[in-house]
């Protein structure tokens, strides 16, 4: 007896040839599309060229979105340093890999990703808990470098282990975060107060 024509092997296995070849393509675009959305300095604005560390960076409540975003402000280099983008995306860089080498995310998120056991990092550039915009800089280094004798308390008990993170580690890390900081993530973290800075309002 012949197959009626719907269920003929020939015909599903065609079908199933061109859906995937066509999702690839869909794929592929989408692709194309975020990369827009996510390369530093684009277009979209969202991710902020690396130069960025050397101005100021506060939130602002965008009342027709609903949600804060970031501002970004007069000059105030990184470590009284202005860098050129280059410089700058060498830093950033950097302070990037250390933060894979040394497996921040095992205890940390960043944008929401690793794990739960310590505070999420892509605000940390702004977290209240440095005191003042003055100090915070080199607080944070000296923080990174001997996490276990200068612990602020970041909301928990918890203290972070030592991870001989070098000076120049902590220098590079505290460009990444500052650079973090300045990317416009929808409002993540939700409920976010970040520190009272001048020029901020
Ligand atoms: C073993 C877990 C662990 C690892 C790994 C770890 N941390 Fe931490 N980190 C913590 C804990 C716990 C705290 C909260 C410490 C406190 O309150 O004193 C913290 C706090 C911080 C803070 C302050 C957070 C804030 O809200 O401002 C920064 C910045 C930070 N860590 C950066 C890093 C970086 C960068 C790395 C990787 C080089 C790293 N941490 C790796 C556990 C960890």
């Amino acid at each position: 007896m012949e197959t009626v024509w719907w269920a003929s092997e020939d015909l599903w296995r065609k079908v199933a040839i061109w859906i995937t070849a066509f999702m690839t393509v869909v794929l592929i675009v989408l692709t194309y599309d975020s990369l827009h959305a996510i390369t530093a300095g684009g277009e979209s604005g969202r991710v902020k060229a690396y130069s960025v560390i050397n101005n100021r960076v506060y939130y602002k409540f965008d009342k027709e979105r609903n949600l804060p975003v970031p501002v970004i402000g007069d000059s105030a280099p990184l470590f009284g340093k202005t860098l050129t983008e280059d410089e700058a995306y060498a830093l950033v860089t950097k302070g990037k890999i250390t933060t894979h080498a040394k497996n921040c995310m095992g205890c940390h998120t960043f944008l929401g990703n690793g794990a739960y056991y310590a505070p999420d990092l892509t605000k940390s550039w702004l977290d209240p808990a440095w005191g003042s915009e003055g100090v915070r800089e080199e607080l944070m280094v000296t923080f990174l470098k001997d996490p276990e004798t200068n612990a602020r308390g970041f909301g928990s008990d918890r203290k972070m282990p030592n991870l001989n993170i070098t000076d120049e580690e902590a220098h590079a890390i505290v460009a990444y975060l500052k650079w973090l900081s300045t990317i416009d993530t929808n409002g993540f973290p939700r409920n976010f107060t970040p520190i009272s800075q001048e020029g901020d309002r």
